[in-house]
Order: C-alpha cells, then structure tokens, then sequence
C-alpha cells in the first residue's frame, strides 16, 4: 500500500492534528503525515507534531506583506515535501483564491457545525441560541467561501437543555476526533469523490460519512 502524504495546517490547540497522527499510526491507514505548518509560532499543535517525530514549519503570516505571498510561500513548503492531501485543522486563515484552486478536491477543512448550517465563528453560542436539537461537525473539501465545498462526512451529537457553548463544543470535539480520521482514510484510499458540488463513493463508504452519537435508538 502506498500511502498518501498529507499535509496538515494548523493554528492552536491541534487535538484534531492528534487525532490525525494517531490515526496514522494504524498499519493499515492510507495516509501519513508528511508535515504539520502552523502560522502562529507557539501554536500547541507543534509540540504533537513534534513529539510524534513528524517535521513541522512555522510559516508566520505576519512576516508577508500579502495574502498571496504568505500562500505562495505555503504552497513552496507543500510542494517541497511532496503533499497529496491536505488538511486543515483548526487552521484560522483565509486561503486565495489561486491556492484553492491549485489544492481542489484534494484539500479538507473541519467545521464545529453540520454545515451549511452555521458557517463561521462561535458556532455553538449560535446553534444555542437558536434552539437547535442536533449539531455536530462536518469535513468538507475546500472552497473559496469559508466554511463551504462538498461534505465528505458528518456528525451528529445532541443539545441538550443544559448545555453551555463550552459543554457543547467538548461534545461536538469529540464527534471530530472520531470523523475527520474517517474522512482522511476515505479521500486517501480513493473511495470517494467529487461530482459537481456532491461527494460520492465507490465502495461501501455510506457507514463511514454520517456518525450518529449516541446512536440513534
Ligand atoms: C475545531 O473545533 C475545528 O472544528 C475548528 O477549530 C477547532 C480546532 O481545534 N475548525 P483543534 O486545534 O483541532 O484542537
């Protein structure tokens, strides 16, 4: 088996990233991690990176005069170390819209809601808020717009009446550590793939995109 090399972009805490690295360590995972780039130079998710002996990259945006040359230098690094697929994991930067285009379809994100629904910052105070029964997260494929592109899988974890954006958000952290590991191994194995705006698949993948927790009774 060949694996995938995958690139993973990061700006904090990086249980995601984690997630990511102890998926890979499975024998039979079709993808490893090639590198971990973060834009903030003391971001947490390094030091997991680095205690899984995984080569990282401190890109800092703020050392770029624009967008397109703090990508330009993102893109140099991914090349560099020969990366297929790329995930973004609690990465808190806007792409260009030539980057997305030179990483489509090979390129994840992971959002805190069940998207469309709730793009964007402080999701759970929203969802909340609004009185929802269900949230949970989402891993899609990038697009130019933010927190948009083809669901590659779902989420779902209840509200319940009690709970805070904090209680929430642990909850629905957990739905993630569990899906986004599932939807690497799907795009790396080339079980799925996109058609217009929709992701589909080959093989038998329909139990691995949509995780119900706990299991609908
Ligand atoms: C996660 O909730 C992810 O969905 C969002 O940012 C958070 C990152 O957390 N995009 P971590 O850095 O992976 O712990």
């Amino acid at each position: 088996m060949t694996r995938k090399r995958v690139g993973v972009l990061i700006s904090g805490r990086g249980s995601n990233l984690q997630a990511l690295i102890d998926a890979s360590q499975g024998p039979d995972y079709p993808a490893e991690i090639a590198i971990v780039i973060s834009n903030v130079p003391d971001a947490q998710g390094l030091a997991r990176a680095k205690a899984a002996a995984i080569p990282t990259l401190t890109i800092d945006h703020k050392g770029f005069p624009s967008r397109d040359a703090f990508d330009a230098a993102l893109d140099a690094a991914l090349n560099e170390a020969r990366v297929d697929i790329l995930c973004n994991a609690g990465f808190m930067r806007l792409h260009t819209p030539g980057f997305v285009e030179r990483w489509r379809d090979r390129h994840l994100n992971i959002h805190p809601s069940l998207l469309p629904a709730f793009r964007g910052l402080d999701t759970h105070a929203r969802v909340i808020e609004a009185g929802c029964k269900i949230s949970g997260c989402t891993v899609h494929f990038v697009r130019s717009e933010m927190d948009e592109g083809p669901i590659v899988a779902q989420a779902a974890v209840p509200v319940l009446g009690d709970d805070t954006s904090d209680s929430l958000a642990a909850r629905v952290l957990e739905a993630e550590h569990r899906l986004y590991p599932r939807a690497l191994a799907l795009v790396a194995s080339g079980a799925v793939y996109v058609r217009g705006e929709r992701v589909l698949g080959f093989t038998d993948y329909q139990s691995q995109v949509a995780l119900f927790s706990p299991p609908l009774g």
